[in-house]
């Protein structure tokens, strides 16, 4: 990709939420600490609440600091970061809210406008932005999830966004394509000869995506339960592992070589219909169970009141298309799960014919590969071996990983797991769209979530109840064992 202008400041909206506080401060402090931000770069965060500079940056210090951890702050890395720190006070949807900003600008020439808020007012937060002359060609922009909570409305928000922004000036984030294992997907498939001539339904038998988090739902119930698992997590970030396992080689890293890859596996996505809809998803909420050794309560009483939000979904989903037919990818992703585990597994088919008889036959086991992107990164693919020794009833068999543990082998003393806001917010900077999601792949995403959750409607299909603690409803067992699967647990 040819050398793009690197961009001068970054705003960030809704600078004293969450995801500023806890991720992108953070973010920009380590990515400034490992020098990846040049002198003059500014960091100036926005909110309605009137706050002084240095009330401010004593509240970016906290947050800074608590995710540094034991370690702290690195003193000379904090001094230089503070420099670039401001704050400005202002609405940001009126015209003069977005002229305050465009005082504080300054003389910067390329800014990052990033969108911490809340999606309904993505629109008229664009439309002050170019009322204060602030939409330059030059200007980027990012938008965070979630774009809409169907088609309908991710095409209104979209729609706003495009009136004042170019495609090739919004960034969309998916944090999931920022993981570092997430991008090692592309590397161990396209950087190396082994793999790609058998990541098809000739060898392949079907694939398993799971995305288990053991944490409830909280006091984020108030958007949560407006969505629910299905638009919160696979809408987007199941959906975009899936394309990184499913998709075709593209041609190049360049962003739409990339991209169009994915839409194309999103256009293959086989339609949930009303008529299959109980025999290829699951729905389930978590009642009170135990998690993490202590008793928890269930969705409802978060909540407050009885409600059909689903905090669990599995599915088996088909790609119609020439290199995957007849092989069912079967997506899991829930709250108040046994464990937190994010992992793709590419199941083999079995060698077409044994050799072996006695013991070592049923010894027999098909290959697989493992992909652990958290808590731990690691790949692994088992293997059969003979299993070392004489053995009276003959030869014995013994699946083995081969183990490329992420964390060791790069452990040192530098080593330190970066958030996915490092990589992407430095993509941004660099104008680099490769990870970021386009209006298409959005929209066609909606597309496919909006049958699923029409089915659903149409087949009455209200979630069951799982304890928590435990994975998921018995249904979603069913789910894979009807086509002679099971999850690995
Ligand atoms: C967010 C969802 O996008 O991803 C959350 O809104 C979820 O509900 C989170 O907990 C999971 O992200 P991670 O990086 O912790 O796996």
């Amino acid at each position: 990709m040819a050398e793009q202008p690197l961009a001068d400041v970054i705003v960030l909206f809704g600078g004293t939420g969450d995801l500023a506080q806890k991720m992108l401060f953070p973010s920009l402090y380590f990515l400034d600490a490992d020098g990846f931000l040049a002198d003059g770069f500014a960091i100036i965060a926005t909110a309605r609440a009137e706050m002084s500079r240095e009330a401010f940056i004593a509240e970016v210090k906290e947050s800074v600091g608590s995710r540094a951890g034991p370690a702290g702050l690195d003193a000379k890395a904090w001094a230089r970061f503070e420099t670039r720190l401001d704050y400005v006070g202002a609405d940001a949807t009126t015209p003069e809210g977005a002229a305050e900003l465009k005082a504080a600008l300054g003389e910067a020439r390329i800014p990052i406008f990033y969108l911490a808020l809340s999606p309904s007012i993505y629109g008229r937060v664009c439309a002050a932005l170019s009322q204060a002359g602030l939409a330059t060609p030059k200007t980027r922009i990012v938008l965070e999830k979630p774009i809409g909570r169907d088609l309908a409305s991710s095409r209104v928000i979209n729609g706003a966004v495009a009136e004042v922004f170019p495609e090739d000036s919004i960034f969309r984030i998916d944090h999931y394509l920022g993981k570092e294992t997430v991008q090692n997907l592309l590397a161990l498939r396209f950087a190396n000869t082994l793999f790609e001539p058998l990541w098809n339904n000739l060898t392949i038998d079907h694939v398993q995506i799971t995305v288990a988090e053991t944490e409830g739902v909280g006091d984020r119930w108030p958007y949560y339960d407006e969505y629910g698992a299905l638009r919160d997590m696979v809408q987007n970030h199941m959906l975009q592992l899936l394309c990184l396992v499913a998709m075709e080689p593209p041609s190049d890293m360049e962003p739409d070589s990339v991209r169009d890859e994915k839409v194309k596996v999103l256009r293959s996505l086989r339609p949930v219909t009303r008529a299959d809809v109980q025999t290829v998803s699951v729905r389930g909420q978590y009642t009170p169970g135990v998690s993490g050794g202590a008793s928890v309560g269930g969705y409802e009483a978060e909540r407050g009141q009885p409600t059909d939000t689903e905090t669990f979904v599995a599915l088996r989903v088909d790609i119609d298309n020439w290199r995957w037919a007849g092989v069912p990818f079967f997506l899991r992703t829930g709250k108040r799960l046994p464990e937190r585990r994010t992992q793709i597994a590419i199941q083999f088919k079995p060698v077409p014919h044994s050799i072996f008889d006695g013991a070592a036959k049923a010894d027999l086991a098909a290959n697989r590969l493992v992909i652990d992107l958290q808590p731990d990164e690691d790949i692994e693919l088992l293997l059969m071996n003979k299993a070392p020794g004489l053995s009276e009833r003959g030869m014995r068999l013994q699946s083995l990983p081969l183990s490329l543990s992420l964390a060791k082998a790069y452990s040192g003393p530098n080593a330190r797991r970066r958030i996915a806001y490092e990589r992407l917010i430095l993509d941004v900077i660099q104008n680099n769209r490769t990870l970021f999601v386009r209006r298409d792949e959005v929209e066609r995403a909606w597309e496919w979530i909006d049958g699923v959750a029409q089915a659903w409607r149409d087949s009455g299909m209200a979630p069951k109840p799982y304890a928590a603690g435990s994975w998921g409803p018995a249904g979603a067992f069913a789910l894979i064992e009807r086509s002679d699967r099971a999850w690995y647990d």
